[in-house]
């Protein structure tokens, strides 16, 4: 069974990958929104409106983003709870230091299939630590993720 899931996400974003053609990609069934982010001297700033999708007219909340941004070493999948509720984990297998993939809510490493929940949890080796998470807190329109207190 996890095999056959492994098999369709591969061929899902090999899919995808030829598709892509902005900053909006598919990954798995769910289209992964890509944005810079803001940084000031102790935050990564995104606006919470980045979590808006419109879908034929109507306003949809995604369920996650990936923040890449230049200034970073790998990308950072910041995952919606809630209005009030997210988590950021940072995008580095703890296994052997892979970039990771994102699918709905959960991250997979392509070079040796360790799996991570939207916490960061491992939930499938060969890796046997959880990644690194940053704090996260809302503030008026803005999702702020605490790069120094990780
Ligand atoms: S580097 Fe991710 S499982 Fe090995």
């Amino acid at each position: 069974m996890i095999e056959n899931r492994r098999e369709f996400i591969k061929k899902g974003c090999i899919l995808c990958a030829g598709l892509s053609t902005s900053a909006l990609v598919l990954s798995g069934c769910e289209a992964t929104h890509y944005i810079a982010g803001t940084l000031s001297d102790t935050d990564l700033i995104v606006p919470v409106s980045e979590f808006n999708s419109e879908k034929k007219d109507k306003l949809q909340k995604r369920s996650f983003i990936i923040i890449q941004n230049e200034k970073l070493e790998f990308p950072i999948y910041v995952f919606r709870f809630s209005d009030t509720q997210y988590s950021a984990v940072w995008m580095k297998c703890a296994h052997q230091g892979a970039e990771l993939q994102a699918s709905g809510d959960h991250l997979y490493c392509p070079s040796h299939g360790s799996e991570y929940n939207n916490l960061g949890e491992v939930k499938q080796g060969p890796a046997e630590t959880n990644l690194r998470t940053f704090p996260v807190s809302v503030k008026d329109d803005s999702i702020l993720i605490n790069l120094r207190k990780a």
